[in-house]
């Protein structure tokens, strides 16, 4: 039965290049996207830029263009690095956009129809320089906590405080570097805590596959118990100047990004409606068939399980049939990192001259359909491209090639139905569908991996090479290569999501129409012409990643300007002997470390410092550490400060990190002692 799926990739801010941590994203959506079209169903893929907010605002007038031309700038290089990366969006669109306006506006009526909507005064940072009120991530000061200069109005990257940016020391705008001053301002509220929305979510909640088990725990957490009461209104406006939608007889009030950017899913599809005589309403009806798919980051998963569909519900839209979050990317086992070069763009890795099916493949070997993080590790990268991609499927084809062009003019031969290996990719490929089917692509990348050594190894057995050397043996060698290159064939069936380039240039080879699922029951009839083989994928050099990582760390050092406003950093007043005696360090070993589900920044550690009990201390060193390598390491720890209660659970100490200023390379080092000190040793 032939299925209609809509499926939507997170939208990418227009204000900055598309690099690896993002193709996580858009190569697992395309893979799924690409094997529901191999199975005959109506599938469409629609992406657009997320062109409005603060930062695009202030980006283009540093610049010195207009937010227009600067998203109209970044759309162009936003659409070559995904069609670099062989990303087959159906429509890739900006949510400045009619479409997506007339969307909007359409919610906020019928959200205001349905007294979802509310408007009061709230009191908000204003820098009276640049005339303008301030988002939390343009306000910095001194952490309340430990007093760290430089800190963002949210939370401190040092000690790992949350704290509201009202509570900063000597808060400055990171615009103007004006002190900026509070005044009160009316807002427009999404009342997700109406008891409408609630019931809703707890509904949309439960209801079973919506969400990835990880994903529902998050939500029950975000919930509560019925009565709790613990979701807040949301605030769905921001005052001019703002680059966006304004809102309909509201004056100098816009449409907060993150209110019209996932309404630019339906505005890009709206658009690829009109253009191709799609229904866009049997798409979006509250009863329609049709499936609709959000891959997102977990990161946003927020806005997306929870704000968005309670949107969707109540303004008269189908809900999602499933949110799809994935975990980051780290390379090398850490985050990436511009000083490290490891902040890989799309565009410096197709610049350096590196295959992006190579790429596809890695990721596709590591994903897993969970939202766990995956590592692009560069040395197993290059090996295991090299070992499956070359060495076990090209490698097929290359061997039986040769022998059909040369001896039987380019003619297959009879290949051998009853062969154990074509059996075993025919069972095989519902179970690898089911793995496509669940994104869990590693899993499917092994059992094909799996086959190829299986066809591999009946070539290795079948020695055509052997057969070409002996007299009366043309029927065997004919039989044999038939036998390679339909089992290429199959395989490239099978990886066909994944590399779809290759596939091309093998259907081409093969003399094939585009191939699709149904293919991998069919054999290639004796007779069949195939084309001269060509070259289909190189070896990767390891030489090329080299050239990589250098070409990002040079492209640091050529942009880093430090963009700092001197904030006046207060100098400490010295201190007696008996004041430093006051704090307490001391070893810690570090027995435990994880992320933070929800934190950007933290890291949480358990620490034995010589006690009964070991510790736990909250860290503010994620951008900086991945938690696995932080395992066993000795570090220094304050260990008399008094416990703090975070969002996050009890804080009992502080760890002590080195950091640079913020926007200069250098990052955050946590402190080790020289080997031989042990856990609970004092410090001083
Ligand atoms: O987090 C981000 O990068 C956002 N630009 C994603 C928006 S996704 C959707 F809601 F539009
Ligand atoms: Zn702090």
């Amino acid at each position: 039965m032939s299925r209609k799926i809509l499926v939507t990739s997170a939208l990418p801010y227009a204000n900055g290049a598309i690099h690896l941590g993002h193709l996580v994203e858009y190569i697992q959506t395309d893979i799924w996207v690409r094997f529901q079209k191999m199975r005959g169903h109506e599938c469409w893929y629609v992406c657009a830029d997320d062109t409005h907010g603060t930062p695009v605002m202030l980006r283009a007038e540093k610049e010195g263009i207009t937010p227009e031309a600067l998203i109209e700038r970044v759309h162009g290089e936003h659409l070559r690095d995904f069609s670099g990366f062989l990303v087959g969006f159906d429509n890739y669109y900006r949510t400045h956009s009619p479409e997506t306006q007339a969307l909007c506006n359409l919610f906020h009526a019928r959200l205001t129809a349905a007294g979802l909507m509310e408007t009061r005064a709230i009191e908000q940072f204003y820098d009276p320089v640049k005339t303008m009120f301030l988002p939390d991530r343009f306000i910095k000061g001194a952490c309340p906590r430990c007093g760290a200069a430089d800190q963002y109005g949210d939370n401190c990257e040092v000690c790992g405080a949350a704290y509201a940016p009202t509570e900063l020391k000597n808060p400055y705008s990171a615009v103007s570097g004006a002190k900026p001053e509070l005044r009160a301002s009316e807002h427009f509220f999404f009342k997700l805590s109406d008891p409408r929305c609630e019931a809703f979510l707890r509904r949309f909640t439960r209801a079973a596959g919506v969400l990835q088990p990880e994903a529902a725990n998050k939500m029950q957490e975000w919930l509560g118990t019925e009565g709790e009461h613990r979701l807040s209104d949301w605030d769905i406006s921001r005052d001019a100047p703002y680059f966006g939608f304004e809102i309909p007889d509201a004056p100098g009030k816009f449409f907060y990004v993150w209110l019209d950017a996932p309404i630019g899913y339906m505005g890009s599809f709206k658009n690829l409606c009109d253009r191709q005589g799609i229904d866009f309403d049997a798409f979006w009806k509250p009863d329609s068939e049709a499936e609709l798919y959000h891959f997102i980051g977990k990161d946003i998963l927020y806005f997306h399980a929870l704000f968005w569909p309670a949107e969707l519900a109540h303004a008269g839209f189908r809900t999602p049939t499933k949110i799809f979050a994935h975990g980051f990317l780290t390379v090398d086992g850490a985050k990436m990192s511009k000083s490290r070069g490891t902040f890989i763009t799309a565009e410096s890795y197709l610049n350096a001259g590196l295959n992006p099916e190579w790429l596809r493949y890695y990721f596709a070997g590591k994903l897993s359909g969970t939202m766990e993080d995956i590592d692009l590790n560069l040395d197993d990268f290059s090996a295991r491209v090299n070992a499956d991609l070359v060495g076990k499927y090209v490698n097929i084809a290359s061997r039986a090639a040769g022998f059909v062009a040369r001896r039987f003019d380019g003619r297959l031969g009879s290949p051998d139905t009853a062969l154990p290996v074509f059996t075993a990719i025919r069972e095989a490929a519902p179970r690898i569908a089911e793995h496509y089917e669940a994104r869990a692509f590693s899993r499917a990348m092994r059992d094909i991996m799996a086959l190829a050594d299986e066809a591999n190894q009946y070539i290795a057995t079948a020695k055509p090479w052997e057969l070409a050397k002996e007299e009366g043996e043309d029927a065997a060698l004919s039989r044999v290569c038939a036998n390679g290159i339909n089992l290429f064939r199959l395989l490239t069936v099978l990886l066909k999501p994944v590399l779809p380039a290759l596939a091309a240039r093998a259907e081409h080879f093969l003399n094939v129409a585009p191939l699709v699922w149904t293919d991998v029951e069919t054999l290639l009839p004796e007779g069949h012409a195939i084309r001269a083989y060509e070259h289909l994928m190189q070896r990767i050099d390891p030489k090329q990643i080299a050239a990589l990582i250098a070409a990002n760390r040079e492209n640091l050092e050529k942009t880093a300007t430090p963009q700092r406003k001197a904030a006046p950093a207060e100098a400490a007043a010295p201190i007696g002997i008996d004041d430093f005696l006051k704090v307490d360090l001391r070893i810690a070993r570090i027995v435990e470390a994880a992320q933070v589900e929800g934190s950007e920044k933290l890291v949480r550690l358990v620490l034995d410092i010589g006690e009964e009990k070991p510790r736990q201390v909250f860290a503010g060193i994620k951008s900086a550490y991945d938690p696995a390598t932080l395992k066993g390491r000795l570090t220094v720890v304050v260990a008399n400060l008094a416990p703090r209660k975070m969002k996050f659970g009890l804080s009992e100490g502080m760890v002590l990190a080195a950091s640079a200023p913020e926007g200069e390379p250098g990052g955050i080092y946590l402190l080790a002692p020289d080997s031989g000190a042990t856990p609970g040793m004092r410090v001083q």
